[in-house]
């Protein structure tokens, strides 16, 4: 067999070597345009997870790169005169000049032919090859070539940043956010071998102009870098080695096999800086490749394997570095936080690392962010523990005069389940068992202003005496057997109405018994479904009507809340997204236009809703399709209705248009609630596949949202807020009937959690950093 391999980085050395070890016959040759030696780049780091796979697979390379590295355990994040350390990351960090020396005697062992100065355009030099392995970097000529084919997507990303090094020994993984009169600018470093750090620093274009930086040569901007972070530097210097400032492209291709030729590392997908992953994942590209090679019985199997196989794993860690490099892009957004709340939003930035889980590792680091969040609970005239704060999720909040003493929130959910609009019996035992386990604050389903503002037959209403006397019941019942708020949410089902039953086929048109529906434009949801009147000033002098009549009941009902629903298509949606208002009037265009009409809306509700009792709107912060809403307009929208007197933003997305195409994932929906509350500084309720408790205080800590709904886990689980309380041992509501339940779930739980944290810890094998740290511990310290 013949195996080409068109660049000798680390995804093409690493390569090489595993194929060599399975076919010790085959022919395999690095072609490599520069020298050995000639490599750009400090250091690279890998972490404990990588380097066990890097000892399975080549024990003699593993051993070496092993040698050379240098170990640390703790992330420590500088701010505003402030430094917070975190342990137990299980980091290293090596020279990638010695990487790649390492790489390549290791490859000549074996039998690998490497060809240095050997600059390839054209692979039909390989013709005889069996295989062809493109692992030529970031800017890859081959993937250009054929890019029609591969399909590459370049996603060129705002802020500028640059490859440095220095002499300045590092103890952590260390990030320093550093105010200048430009701007902020951050340095990731990290050391990697004595006496020897990389500096990535990083700034937004416009910091970058403001400094001066552009049109700098190499040397002058690491003068101007040395400049400003002289005072962690402490007289070191910063070392260039192709130190340009660029702008990172995260790359990601449709495709990754052409033929018997195959992306691997950089050329294929990029992940950014800020975790670290970039060698990591060229390397075990090559595993995966290696793997598939070992397994398929023909080339052609063995390259789609690999294709199928590495794909997920690839996309997750992008998505990881997606969402770390967005948080970096706008850490303006944070600027002004408490330290430790900031160093928290570092920590916990990417999702893998949560509350639970430093508390694990930094207790004490937890305890001062817990004492952070409680101070500004404080602030706002609580008198809660200072010294034993409870967990954020634990700590009350007040919009207007309501006081909330939880941030566990039950999310609106249709029930489907009212007869011509009226609650009833299983609308009593749903909402009255989730109030009595414990959230702080629970939403009734989209509750409808009018018959014919419905969207199924099954839909709660509130447009007349004996749905006024059903949600009464109901809020009386929450009132008198729990402490719960509950707001009600009002909506109106525009052209998603007269549609079926959830569980009869979501949002399709009902087939017998509909009703005329209205929209913003006459545009079908589904291409079969109700084309929708488009609405004219009279419908909408009629529909406006119906929202302030239902909120003159809602107030009779005794709700604690207002929720007016902007979001999910339905019809004052239909008038804030371009996708389903066409109109032309003063109502269309513009998004000040698209917004007029659901903000005469909000302000006729509020002007007829008590000034002592808050209100909230409920929008899609994206439609997730181009050319519909986005983050920053979603901005836009919660700062129009903040200033029409809204007192926090339920922040949804989507189920504008049928063919969106929404990015799921853990909190997906977070990093929205994150834009909307701290670019547009108003109050927010984040939501959408949050499912523990850790998660919730995750998001309240790091300040992304400042109450955490939960809807499909509250299906299962009414008490999922009192089982929290549990857990973390927070003080909670519970009625005289359940106090034996409540006590014992909270005895049983110190032990339960106990027992967890141990085993936890007990099965949590121990980093390199904590190994190495053992081995050369002096022994009179034992
Ligand atoms: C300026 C810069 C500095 C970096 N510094 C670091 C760092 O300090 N630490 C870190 O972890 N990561 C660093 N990275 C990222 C890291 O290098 C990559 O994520 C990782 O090296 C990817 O490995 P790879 O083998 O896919 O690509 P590369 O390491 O880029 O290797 C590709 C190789 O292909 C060769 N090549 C390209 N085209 C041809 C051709 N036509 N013919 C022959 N050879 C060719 C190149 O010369 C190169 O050696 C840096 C990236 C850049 C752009
Ligand atoms: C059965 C069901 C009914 C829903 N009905 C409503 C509703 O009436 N009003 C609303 O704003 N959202 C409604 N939603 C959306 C939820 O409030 C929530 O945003 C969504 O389910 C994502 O949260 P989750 O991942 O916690 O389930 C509903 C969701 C479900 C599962």
């Amino acid at each position: 067999m013949k195996v080409a391999i068109i660049g000798g980085g680390p995804a093409g050395l690493y390569a090489a070597i595993l194929l060599k070890k399975q076919r010790p016959q085959a022919e395999i040759t690095v072609h490599e345009r520069n020298r050995a030696d000639d490599t750009f780049g400090f250091g690279v780091v890998f972490s404990d997870a990588t380097l066990d796979n890097f000892e399975k697979y080549d024990p003699p390379s593993y051993r070496r790169i092993t040698q050379e590295f240098a170990y640390w355990d703790d992330i420590a994040v500088h701010f505003r005169g402030t430094v917070h350390r975190v342990g137990g990351n299980g980091f290293c960090g090596c020279s990638r000049r010695t990487l790649l020396l390492i790489l390549q005697e290791r490859a000549r062992e074996l039998g690998v032919t490497l060809k240095f100065e050997t600059d390839i355009d054209d692979e039909a030099r390989f013709a005889d090859a069996d295989l062809i392995v493109l692992a030529d970097g970031i800017n890859s000529r081959f993937r250009d070539k054929y890019i029609d084919h591969f399909q590459p997507q370049v996603d060129l990303r705002s802020n500028k940043f640059a490859w440095m090094g220095s002499t300045r020994p590092l103890d952590a993984f260390t990030f320093i956010f550093q105010e200048t009169e430009w701007g902020p600018f951050i340095a990731h470093a990290y050391q990697y071998e004595a006496g020897r750090s990389t500096w990535i620093f990083e700034t937004d274009a416009e910091t970058f102009k403001r400094a001066g930086l552009e049109g700098l040569d190499e040397q002058q901007s690491a003068d101007r870098m040395a400049k400003i972070f002289d005072w962690f530097l402490d007289g070191h210097p910063l070392l260039i080695n192709r130190s340009m400032w660029r702008n990172f492209p995260m790359i990601r291709s449709q495709r990754w096999v052409k033929g018997n030729m195959v992306l691997l590392g950089d050329a294929k997908a990029t992940a950014h800086f800020s975790i670290g992953s970039g060698t990591k994942l060229a390397m075990e590209d090559a595993i995966a490749l290696a793997d598939a090679m070992a397994q398929a019985p023909s080339v052609d199997a063995a390259l789609q394997t690999y294709e199928h196989g590495r794909r997920e794993e690839v996309e997750k860690t992008q998505h990881a570095a997606d969402v770390s490099l967005v948080w970096f892009e706008h850490v303006d957004r944070f600027w002004d936080f408490d330290p430790v709340q900031f160093a928290f939003g570092v920590m916990t930035r990417a999702k893998a690392i949560t509350y639970d889980n430093l508390t694990l590792r930094a207790p004490e680091f937890v305890r001062e962010v817990d004492k952070a969040f409680a101070k500004q609970v404080s602030g706002k005239g609580f008198d809660v523990d200072l010294d034993k704060p409870a967990a954020p999720m634990f700590q009350p909040i007040r919009l207007r005069e309501m006081e909330v003493t939880n941030r566990a929130v039950v999310s609106p959910m249709c029930m489907y389940s009212a007869k011509e609009g009226i609650p009833g019996d299983f609308h009593l035992v749903h909402y009255g068992s989730r109030a009595i386990g414990g959230a702080g604050l629970m939403f009734t389903e989209m509750t409808c202003v009018a018959r014919d503002a419905r969207i199924t037959p099954g839909c709660a209403g509130l447009w007349n005496d004996e749905q006024q006397a059903a949600w009464t019941r109901i809020v009386d019942f929450v009132h008198a057997n729990s402490a719960a708020k509950i707001c009600l949410q009002l909506g109106h089902a525009g052209r998603k109405g007269a549609t079926k039953l959830m569980w009869e086929g979501m949002d399709r048109p009902l087939e017998d018994g509909g009703w005329d529906t209205i929209s913003a434009s006459p545009l079908p949801y589904f291409p079969d479904s109700q084309v929708p009147r488009e609405m004219d000033r009279a419908a909408m002098d009629r529909v406006k009507q119906e929202f302030v009549a239902a909120t003159q009941r809602g107030e009779a009902c005794g709700f604690d809340m207002l929720e007016l629903h902007c979001a999910h298509g339905y019809l004052l949606a239909s008038f804030i997204s371009p996708l389903t208002n066409q109109r032309t009037d003063q109502y269309g265009g513009t998004l000040a236009n698209r917004l007029r009409y659901p903000l005469e809306v909000f302000e006729a509700m509020r002007a007829a809703w008590p000034a002592h009792k808050p209100m909230s709107v409920r929008i899609s912060a994206t439609d997730w399709v181009a050319g519909g809403v986005t983050g920053d307009d979603a901005v836009a929208i919660a700062r129009a209705f903040a200033e029409a007197g809204v007192d926090l933003v339920d922040v949804s997305t989507g189920q504008t248009v049928r063919d969106a195409q929404p990015i799921y994932g853990r909190m997906f929906q977070t990093p929205f609630s994150d834009q909307v509350r701290n670019e547009a500084r108003v109050a927010t309720m984040c939501v959408g596949n949050i499912t523990t408790a850790d998660q919730v205080n995750t998001i309240l800590a790091a300040g992304r949202a400042d109450l955490v709904a939960l809807a499909r886990p509250h299906l299962v689980d009414p008490s999922f807020t009192m089982r929290a309380a549990a857990w973390y041992g927070a003080d909670i509501a519970c009625p005289p009937q359940y106090l034996p339940g409540k006590e014992q779930i909270f005895r049983n739980s110190v032990r339960d959690r106990q027992d967890f944290e141990d085993l936890k810890i007990k099965g949590k094998p121990k980093t390199r950093a904590e190994l190495k740290a053992e081995a050369t511990k002096p022994l009179a310290a034992e």
